[in-house]
């Protein structure tokens, strides 16, 4: 029973390091709560409390994320 031990570690490993996506200010690394709900609907993915969801932003949706993000002149946090 090795196996399934280390697929819930490498899960929780995965899970711990980015739960969830934000634009940032990119002198202040203040998240900006507009520009992370547009671009989140942009990238047809999940908004959640004040930040966009990583398991809703996988693949082509975490590249247009970011992609809104910086044309915003905003870091991301994922
Ligand atoms: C980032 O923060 C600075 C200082 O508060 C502000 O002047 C600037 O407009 C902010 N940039 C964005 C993209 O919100």
């Amino acid at each position: 029973m090795q196996f399934p031990n280390i697929f819930v570690l490498a899960t929780a490993v995965f899970s711990t390091s980015a739960i969830a996506c934000k634009c940032l200010n990119t002198s202040t690394k203040a998240p900006i709560l507009e520009s992370t709900e547009a671009c989140c609907g942009i990238a047809k993915a999940n908004f959640v409390g004040d930040d966009c969801t990583i398991d809703s932003l996988q693949n082509n949706n975490l590249y247009d994320f970011r992609t809104c993000c910086a044309y915003r002149s905003a870091l991301t946090d994922c």
